[in-house]
């Protein structure tokens, strides 16, 4: 078994308690000269575009629409900043792998998380959203790849459980976490499942988030 964040009731409680406090959006920008002057500890959620990571913002600080969710994939196109409890600062990145995205918004979308996570001096760890129905995809391999190149540790968190048996996912999850071990240096070895629908695996995750950022 893949060991993970060292979590037990402690942990558990801080993250309850973290996540408790307020949390208020602070900007939404599309360009990096816009990004707000923070020195708090910042956390990025990544994923596929429609994965979920607008929804799991939202479930894990308990708001249904904190931040905005959609069906229609790209929705969240600027680079999203929430502060938590003036301890930390979550931020929603714009999703990448839409199918129908033209090339010059695939290109923006590069340029401004290369930007980000260049510059981005107060940002602890990335958490990419994969979906448990698929595991790792060709688009979040070319994520994966750039967080691996760009020395940010990250760790993958899976979304939509509630649409997986729990056979199937139980493979998915052994098979994703060999993936990440062979090929991606940046990469946290366990994997994380949530289903924000179901409010599934969202103790763990802010426990973790208290824990380690
Ligand atoms: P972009 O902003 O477009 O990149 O998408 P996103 O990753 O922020 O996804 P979003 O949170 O907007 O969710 C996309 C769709 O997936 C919505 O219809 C959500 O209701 C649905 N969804 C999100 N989380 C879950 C989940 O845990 N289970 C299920 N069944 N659906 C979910
Ligand atoms: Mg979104």
């Amino acid at each position: 078994m893949t060991e993970g964040f060292p979590i037990g009731e402690e942990e558990l409680k801080k993250g309850e308690w973290l996540f408790r406090q307020e949390c208020r959006f602070v900007a939404g920008v599309q360009n990096l000269g816009a990004m707000p002057d923070t020195s708090l500890p910042e956390v990025a959620f990544a994923g596929r575009s429609n994965v979920g990571k607008s929804s799991l913002i939202n479930a894990l600080t308990g708001r249904k629409s904190l931040a905005r969710t959609s069906n229609t994939p790209g929705r969240t196109q600027q680079i999203n900043f929430f502060e938590l409890g003036g301890v930390m600062c979550l931020v929603d990145l714009p999703g990448y792998g839409y199918a129908k995205a033209s090339k010059s918004k695939v290109s923006s979308w590069n340029d401004l998380i290369d930007v980000y996570l260049k510059r981005r001096g107060n940002l602890k760890r990335i958490y990419v959203l994969i979906d448990a129905r698929h595991g790792i995809m060709a688009a979040d391999q070319v994520a994966l790849e750039k967080l691996d190149a760009a020395n940010v540790p990250y760790v993958v968190v899976f979304t939509k459980a509630d649409k997986v048996k729990p056979s199937e996912l139980a493979k998915t999850i052994a098979r994703v976490e060999e993936e990440l071990k062979a090929d991606h240096v940046g990469a946290f070895p366990k994997v994380y499942t949530t289903s924000s629908m179901r409010k599934k695996g969202l103790a763990e995750l802010r426990a973790i988030l208290a824990l380690a950022g």
